[in-house]
């Protein structure tokens, strides 16, 4: 099937809307993603048809959207190529699933004098769960550097790695650079000294297919938000032998096996062993909608699309006086950048003015604002719904602003 531009925006129902009497440029799904007819109407469709709380009653209600629900677990597992449902945790979003991982796996697993490693380029979400691990834990969290053009210092890995190394935990791709890191020959060095790797799929899922047992790594998680799903639902994969070996993190209804006050409480198995609670059955139902989705356009297809139009905007860019562009030639899916001396901030305000969405600030990697000397920066990201038509108004909008701002 031909990628079609137009067919995808039309299955967006906001990117018709005007912002500031100008038509929307929508440039900032790297922080959350627009969402198709097929994610809206899963999700209304469960609450006019079939809502009920999942895994607990008898009734046809009940057993129907726990069954849509598990279905959705099946398919997370395939999108993801997992070799079981089982695999496959439910969780907010990445932020949870990481914070997940470093108080069951983590808590259980690090002693005082092991150490972590992670990269200077991650999000927050990838940095603070380990900080505060590695203090409770005494253990050392270490640190890939990046290099200038927005790369992995990889020569430096090996004198990372050591038999006390436990974990890797490394973004896929880059939320402020694009930059796609070597993942797997990661994975391959952290194997060879025994430490698990978790992989940060957060700007990676929504651009290629990702294959986990072609990987080898022990998790991957994404948010379903980005990948033009819901909010508040993710998917954390675990590799099975290590979700079965892992404790509860929270305890509450759906993850016990028996509760009694004089004798303790046991557990359900994973993965419902870490899903305390009810859990967000129309996200989920969404999150199903939104990957047959973009199966259905086809994530090669997609990929190739992106990829034409990323090439189109770092050439278009270079019209644009003064701009500074962060990270690699070859990126997927955002352009971090800052015009002249002037605050990202003040830079997004003009170009909403114009109608175009951008991200401005930390984009939560303070240290790699810190790496690059600037407090902020924009950042604009290229969906598979975004047109050359909307990077020209880009182009054209930076370039009214420097002659604007000076
Ligand atoms: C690379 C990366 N990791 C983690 C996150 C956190 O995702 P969420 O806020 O959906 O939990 C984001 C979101 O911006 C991200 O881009």
């Amino acid at each position: 099937m031909s990628f079609s531009v137009e067919k995808v925006r039309a299955d967006f129902p906001v990117l018709a809307r005007e912002v500031n009497g100008q038509p929307l440029a929508y440039l900032d799904s790297a922080a959350s993603a627009q969402k198709p007819n097929a994610v809206i109407d899963a999700e209304a469709d469960l609450y006019r048809h079939g809502y009920a709380a999942v895994h607990r009653g008898i009734h046809t209600l009940s057993a129907e959207a726990t069954q849509r629900m598990e279905n959705v677990r099946a398919q997370a597992a395939k999108f993801l190529n997992a070799r079981l449902p089982e695999e496959i945790v439910f969780v907010r979003g990445t932020t949870e699933g990481i914070n997940l991982v470093a108080n069951s796996w983590g808590k259980s697993q690090l002693r005082a004098g092991d150490n972590l490693v992670i990269s200077t380029m991650e999000h927050h979400a990838n940095i603070v769960p380990w900080q505060m691990l590695c203090e409770r834990a005494g253990a050392e969290l270490r640190v890939l550097p990046v290099n200038q053009d927005g790369t992995l210092k990889m020569e430096a890995l090996p004198g990372l790695l050591d038999e006390q190394t436990r974990l890797v935990a490394i973004t896929h791709v880059s939320n402020v650079l694009g930059t796609e890191n070597p993942i797997q020959e990661i994975i391959s060095a952290a194997h060879a000294v025994g430490a698990k790797v978790l992989i940060d799929g957060a700007q990676a899922v929504m651009h290629h297919a990702v294959d986990v047992q072609a990987l080898d790594c022990d998790f991957y998680v994404f948010s379903g938000h980005k990948l033009y799903g819901p909010t508040g639902i993710g998917i954390l994969y675990v590799k099975e032998a290590i979700l079965q070996a892992m404790p509860p993190w929270e305890g509450g209804g759906s993850m016990i096996a028996q509760v009694s006050l004089t004798e303790g409480t046991t557990y359900a198995a994973a993965p419902w062993r870490f899903e305390a609670g009810t859990p967000n059955t129309a996200g989920i139902i969404g999150l199903g909608a939104a990957m047959s989705y973009v199966q259905a356009i086809g994530l090669e297809e997609i990929g190739d699309y992106e990829r034409s139009l990323m090439r189109y905007a770092l050439e278009q860019l270079k019209n644009v006086p003064d701009l500074t562009v962060y990270g690699p030639d070859s990126r997927l899916g955002v352009i971090a950048f800052n015009l002249g001396k002037h605050h990202a901030y003040d830079v997004g305000s003009f170009l909403d003015n114009y109608g175009i969405a951008v991200r401005t600030g930390h984009h939560c990697a303070m240290p790699l604002m810190h790496f690059y000397g600037v407090p902020a920066m924009c950042r604009a990201s290229l969906a598979m719904y975004n047109t050359e038509e909307e990077v020209d108004r880009l182009v054209a909008g930076l370039i009214r602003i420097h002659r604007l701002l000076g």
